[in-house]
């Protein structure tokens, strides 16, 4: 029988930028298992405001982390976060989420404590027979696998990216999350070396997921 090999695509950008809807067609089209690992820090900081915990007072979130039991619950293709038993629902879109997420992914405590959860992601997908992992974050390709055999970076035009977010219901400010998120110490988000950069601003998902697959799928080929 020939060996198909095991790959993991690794998908950083900024807010809006595509990468969800991206992640999840690749997830469908090439049978990988999907982590969104937004949806990890939105949960943690979901359940840290649910606690009481403030960002500027780090004790509280120590506090707080010490106590989290982190699981994983595989629907479909989506590795979703357990946390203490309960996947999260609409709550980790909320206004009080998107405007706090950020302050609360700047620390290095938070950082770690979500470090290998995510890179056991890859685990979880080789036990679930899928024929790799698809990860898309802030610092994938730089921190979490930064031997990945697919790295990408997606941007967008600021101005289209609010767009996106309006025409999903959302009230998010992703210039000031980026700009959090690119200028904290903690893995900001930035393009790794070589990572392959698609500007997705006058681009559908559709044609995004065919200039990807078009890389990845002579790798996923039976050898
Ligand atoms: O992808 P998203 O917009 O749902 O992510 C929400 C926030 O989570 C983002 O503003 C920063 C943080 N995040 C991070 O710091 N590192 C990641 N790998 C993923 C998200």
């Amino acid at each position: 029988m020939p060996e198909t090999p095991f790959i993991i695509i690794a998908i950083d950008g900024g807010a809006a930028s595509g990468k969800s809807s991206t992640a999840r067609a690749l997830s469908e089209r090439f049978n990988l298992l999907h982590a969104d690992t937004g949806s990890y820090y939105r949960a943690v900081t979901s359940e840290l405001l649910r606690q009481g915990a403030s960002p500027g007072r780090t004790e509280t979130v120590k506090d707080a982390l010490s106590g989290l039991r982190l699981g994983t619950r595989i629907q479909g293709r989506s590795a979703q976060i357990e946390v203490s038993g309960r996947v999260p629902g609409d709550e980790i879109r909320s206004r009080e989420v998107n405007e706090a997420v950020s302050h609360f992914a700047a620390l290095p405590e938070l950082r770690a404590s979500l470090l290998a959860y995510q890179r056991g992601q890859a685990q979880a997908a080789r036990d679930g027979g899928f024929a790799g992992l698809v990860m898309e974050g802030r610092d994938i390709g730089s921190v979490i696998f930064p031997d990945a055999d697919f790295r990408f970076f997606l941007q967008a035009d600021p101005a289209e990216r609010e767009r996106r977010r309006v025409r999903q219901g959302q009230q998010d400010q992703v210039a000031e999350r980026d700009r959090l998120d690119s200028s904290r110490k903690a893995s900001p988000l930035a393009r790794p070396e070589n990572a392959v950069a698609i500007d997705t601003t006058a681009l559908t998902i559709q044609e995004v997921v065919d200039r990807i697959s078009a890389l990845v799928a002579p790798r996923l080929a039976p050898r």
